[in-house]
Formats: C-alpha cells, structure tokens, sequence
C-alpha cells in the first residue's frame, strides 16, 4: 500500500528547465520524510506539485490516498502547507491571520477563535498575538506561517524550508514544535538544505539534484556512504600543505580534501577522537604548525560531492532574503552548525 505521500514519475518543465525530472516519493504514515537538496534542487516545485498548486506535467501523485490533479479539492482539505512563501498577511495580527485560515477552512467563527488562541499558545505568540504580523521578527513570522499551517490539525503536512536564514535558537525551537507535531501522528514532508535539520527531524532523507531523487535512506545511511566523519586541519605555514596531506592521506578513507587559499585540508576518516590523537601527533613529530584541528560530521556540501562530484551551490538570492528578514542575525549554514572539537 502506498504511504501518505506518494509519487511516481513526476515531471515538471518551466520552459526549457525540467525542475522535476522524475521524481518518486513513498512516505508511510506517521513519519517524515527530509527533502534535501541545494538551491534549484525541485524541493519547491515538489511541494508545489504534491500539494496542488502546481499541475505536474505527467507522473502521478497520492496524498492522504487522494489523487492529486484528479482531485485538488479534497487534498487541499487534507493536507497543510506551510512554505518559503506561504501567505502571512502582514497587516493583520497574529490572531486575526489564525482565525482567517480557520475560517477559509470554514470553521465556525467561534471555533477559530479559540484555535487561533491555542495555536499562540503553543508556537510561544500569546505576548504578541494582538500586533500586526509585520512588527514580528523572522522568527516569529515562521512560527505564525506554523501555526497558520496547523489550524485545521492536517494529517498530511508539508514544510518548505521552514528554518532557512533562521537563527540556532529559532531554530531549535522550531525543531521541538515540529517534533511535537509528528509525535501526534502526522506525516510529514520537510524540505531543507541543511544535513543537520533532517539528521534532527527525518526518519528517512531522500537527496534531490536536478530534479531527481539521487539518494535516499536513513541519515546514518547517507553519512557512511558519504565516508563518515572528516578531520579537518588548518595548517599555519603554506609550505607544510604538502607534506600535512600525506600525513592526513595515510590516516584517512578517501581524497584529501585542499583548500589552498585558506590552507584547510580535509580527509574522511574512521575511528573518531582517538584517530584525532594520532593524526596530531604524527603532524607534530614532523613539525607542523596547526591553526585549527577538528573532527566533524559530513555536512551537506560532503554529501553531495561524494553523491555528485559537485559542491552544493552557494546561497542565492533567495536565501539571501529569507536571512535578512531575520533582522541580519546572520546565516546559519550547515558549515556554521557543524561539530566541531578543536583540540590543543
Ligand atoms: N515558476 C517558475 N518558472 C520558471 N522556472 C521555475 C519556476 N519555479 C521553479 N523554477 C526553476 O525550477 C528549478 C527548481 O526550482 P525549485 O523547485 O524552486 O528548487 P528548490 O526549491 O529546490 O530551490 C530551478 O531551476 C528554478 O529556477
Ligand atoms: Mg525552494
């Protein structure tokens, strides 16, 4: 039996870009499925299409075991989408955008009252549930778009990077209500760019480039086909970069990573601390300088060059917005948020 969500073949062309080229999707009811991918992937246009504001070109899709170009309506009924771009009116407070949804969703006005209180209860909002949603912080602002997703308790939802260009702290909190949220039973389809966010929330990840599912599994899975962990070392002097990557060469599982300009090498690695202490002390008895040694987990940008042979594209436009609308706290990438054990 197909699971929540369900697609087979899906297809979409904007002109002369097919931003799904295939796309086959089963998530089973109850768990959550991580979306991942760089900029540009088809993580949005995905959603869009699962979700029915977009007709796929050919393929087929089944949320909640309703067909989804054959019947908008009742998938639109069962299913909750809060987006990149979902709609937060900005004129209206907290509250008000609440009871909206809840009366588009045709709640009696009483009902969506005393939801839309809840709902600010529980997304930390009460304190401002009474001010324009324009006056809110990024934060704030993506846990209203949360909230608004949620008013009618769908079975089936679906969330478009719901913490890009947030900080750490909005962040996790985000994680907590979304796991709070699938404990219940929901399923859920979550798009991100970050390895982190998925290794959080997801049961199981499905990678997208161009269009196409090129991976999936547990994120255990995708770590250990990436290489597992990497050792990561900032040399002081230039000079020392050869002779630092055969060091790293002979400890390692893989190419060593350079970069010259920053004088960083990386090696994926097994066997975790204790290989650290040995990488280390092998650097020292050949008298290399170290700025900066670490041991950390893949991050996204590993997982695809070891997927793909490229990097994960740079921050776009796009990204760039959704961080300044957090008041420039600064982007969080999952370069940033990596676990990082510097050692002295
Ligand atoms: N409405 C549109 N018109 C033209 N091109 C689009 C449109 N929506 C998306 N695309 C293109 O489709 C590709 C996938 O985009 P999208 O699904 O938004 O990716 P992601 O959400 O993973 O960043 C990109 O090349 C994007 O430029
Ligand atoms: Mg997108």
């Amino acid at each position: 039996m197909p699971g929540a969500i369900y697609a087979e073949g899906l297809v979409k062309t904007f002109g002369d870009v097919r931003a799904l080229d295939g796309v086959d999707l089963d998530v089973p009811e109850g768990t959550v499925l991580g979306l991942l991918g760089p900029n540009g992937a088809g993580k949005t246009t995905a959603v869009r299409c699962l979700t029915t504001l977009l007709r796929p070109d050919s393929g087929r899709a089944v949320v909640a075991g309703i067909d989804v170009v054959r019947n908008p309506d009742a998938v639109r009924r069962s299913v909750g989408l809060s987006g990149q771009f979902a709609a937060v009116d900005e004129y209206l407070t907290g509250r008000e955008n609440l009871q909206m949804v809840g009366q588009l969703y045709q709640m009696k006005a009483k009902a969506a009252k005393a939801r839309a209180g809840e709902l600010l209860e529980q997304f930390h909002l009460a304190g401002a549930g009474d001010r324009p949603a324009k006056t809110y912080s990024g934060g704030m602002r993506r846990r209203l778009d949360l909230a608004a997703a949620l008013v009618v308790s769908p079975p089936v939802m679906f969330m478009d990077e719901p913490t890009t260009g947030l900080d750490p702290r909005n962040r996790q909190q985000l994680w907590e209500v979304i796991k709070q949220l699938v404990s219940g039973g929901t399923t859920l389809l979550l798009t991100t760019q970050y390895l982190e966010e998925a290794d959080h929330l997801a049961h199981d990840i499905a990678v997208v480039d161009h269009g196409r599912v090129i991976a999936r599994g547990t994120s255990d899975q995708l770590k250990a086909r990436t290489g597992g962990e990497r050792v990561e070392v900032v040399v002081h002097e230039r000079e020392h970069l050869t002779t630092a990557s055969e060091v790293l060469h002979g400890f390692g599982k893989g190419e060593v990573a350079l970069d010259e300009h920053i004088r960083r090498l990386t090696v994926p690695v097994t066997g975790g601390a204790k290989l650290l202490a040995e990488v280390i002390r092998e650097l020292d008895s050949r008298g290399i300088e170290i700025d900066d040694i670490g041991l950390r987990r893949p991050t996204l940008d590993d997982v695809f060059l070891s997927l793909t042979g490229h990097v994960a594209e740079e921050e776009t436009a796009e990204g760039a917005e959704d961080t300044s609308a957090e008041g420039g706290s600064g982007t969080d990438s999952a370069r940033s948020t990596r676990r990082k054990e510097a050692t002295k």
